[in-house]
């Protein structure tokens, strides 16, 4: 083989992957569908992909949930959610098939609910062609999910059938467990009804075009990855803000504190995607198996540790954004003496070969300044100082997940002139100026993605179970540990006390 070609050797896989994404014929049902999420996020983002021409050519919805409503009064609540929520010219996608979404009421506990739901699906095989084909989405509050897989296996629906070619798979959403035994707990009963395969664990996170593109940038790319190590990175600062408090949520929001929350999920699965090694093929087994390496390499706490390696905070009442906005304690569904936090910042070690030595600091929180997400690679310093150490700081490759979404170099530049003046400057990429046009919300690749039986972006159990033993051992070391939360002012960035979890002189990029 001629040495350039030899060199730039290609996967056989890779053709596989990038050709014949296209779904074949299946009907979704939708366990809650009278839901919030089912009008805010699933049907807008069905129509989004009708939009784009990428739902399968015979497809059905089908709404699960308690309360009487008739298909009419379905579509006319769902054509509502794509009006507010959808893409632009999505709402004329709705009318024009709004006859492929039914509605099937019964109580989750009814196992003759899911026999009439089989004949249902059956009906609308024959009738509009989508070949037996069924993905089941829960959407439910988790105290359901234990019913619903159990009377779909007693109905005979979470069965493939290989030799028909027929498929049954779920997609689950979060918040999935509250802890390492009940999140076991639930993927046994998982498994009971379907296997692995079958299985489609949401993180939102994960189908967001930007948390995507850190692989391609990783992966499709030969100056990043030789830098992407311990040796060139001094510490990495993994950050989503939001700017908004808990809302309606407090009842939900004081069970899981943004530990649950956001750490144990989006940023641990961010971190894994940042941390991993390339994985021998784009396939879902192979990025999970690099994904889920990282996880195991980063150790439980033991309690005693836990102080030195995190801050937890909790917003109180403050003048922010032009309005005086509640304290986390006076939120609806909040108890007074709360001790959840609203704030977490963690440092975390990976212990492998790349990666010792250089921490991954995670922070999330509510009622921050803004909204933002994003990812700091902070190098190192060059190993002798020639241009005075005052004014250049060390370069930092920035992924800005949302919004505003890019990646940004900053590095120091001679300043024009007789003086040897260094300044740092940065070299900007934005999405929209390169690739323009709308981005599709992730829930639209997501549900393709399960049409296409594709778990690539999906968490895996072990991910799972993985994430909630850090978590956990994080939690435990709070719990024994007593002391509440520390407060900060809404619309501040958290308690002092997280800038010094940084140390070595670090500190913290403010979005
Ligand atoms: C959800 C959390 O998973 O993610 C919310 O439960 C949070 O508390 C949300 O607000 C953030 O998602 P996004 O896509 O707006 O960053």
């Amino acid at each position: 083989m001629p040495k350039a070609l030899a060199a730039e050797a290609t996967n056989p896989l890779a053709d596989e992957l990038t050709t014949g994404r296209r779904a074949e014929p299946c009907s979704l049902v939708i366990f809650g569908a009278t839901g919030d999420l089912t009008k805010r996020k699933l049907v807008p983002s069905l129509m989004g992909l009708a939009k784009d021409g990428l739902l399968p050519p015979a497809f059905a919805v089908t709404g699960f949930a308690r309360r009487d409503w008739s298909d009419a009064d379905f579509r006319k609540e769902l054509k509502d959610g794509v009006q507010q929520f959808g893409r632009k010219g999505t709402a004329a996608m709705f009318d024009a098939m709004a006859d492929a979404f039914t509605f099937h009421q019964s109580n989750f506990a009814d196992p003759s609910g899911y026999y009439s739901l089989r004949e249902h699906l059956d009906r609308i095989d024959k009738e509009r062609g989508t070949k037996g084909n069924r993905l089941f989405y829960l959407a439910t509050p988790p105290s359901s999910y234990s019913q619903i897989l159990q009377n779909l296996a007693t109905a005979g629906l979470s069965r493939d059938d290989l030799e028909q070619k027929r498929f049954a798979r779920v997609i689950v959403e979060k918040p999935f467990g509250h802890d390492l035994a009940s999140a076991h707990a639930l993927n046994e009963q998982i498994r009971a009804a379907f296997y692995e395969g079958q299985v489609f664990r949401i993180d939102h996170y994960l189908g967001k075009e930007t948390v995507q593109n850190i692989l391609a940038l990783r992966f499709a790319n030969g100056i990043f990855e030789p830098l992407w190590n311990e040796k060139y990175v001094d510490h990495v600062q993994i950050t989503v803000a939001e700017s908004i408090g808990v809302g309606s949520r407090g009842g939900y929001f004081e069970e899981s504190g943004i530990i649950r929350d956001m750490i144990q999920n989006h940023l641990l699965q961010v971190l894994t995607l940042v941390a991993m090694e390339p994985p021998i093929a784009l396939t879902a087994n192979s990025v999970r198996d690099e994904k889920v390496k990282v996880l195991k390499a980063i150790r439980s706490f033991a309690p005693a540790e836990v102080a030195a390696a995190t801050v937890r905070g909790q917003y109180t009442a403050a003048s922010f954004g032009g309005e005086d906005v509640k304290g986390y304690i006076e939120e609806e569904g909040v108890p007074a003496d709360s001790r959840t936090e609203t704030f977490a910042a963690v440092r975390l070690q990976v212990n492998n070969w790349r990666w010792a030595g250089t921490p991954f600091f995670l922070r999330s929180g509510k009622r921050l300044p803004r909204r933002a997400t994003e990812i700091a690679i902070h190098f190192k310093r060059p190993p002798l100082t020639l241009f005075g150490q005052s004014n250049v700081q060390p370069n930092v490759l920035l992924l800005r997940i949302q919004p505003d979404e890019g990646i940004t170099l900053r590095f120091g530049s001679k300043v024009p002139g007789p003086d040897v003046k260094v300044r740092d400057v940065r070299m900007d990429f934005r999405y929209g100026a390169a690739f323009g046009g709308e981005t599709a919300d992730a829930y639209e690749r997501l549900l393709l993605d399960a049409m296409l039986g594709d778990g690539t972006l999906f968490a895996r159990r072990d991910e799972v179970e993985e994430a909630w033993r850090i978590v956990d051992s994080i939690v435990a070391g709070w719990q024994k540990d007593g002391r509440r939360p520390e407060p900060y002012a809404a619309g501040t960035w958290g308690p002092d006390s997280a800038a010094r979890l940084l140390g070595d002189g670090r500190t913290w990029r403010q979005p």
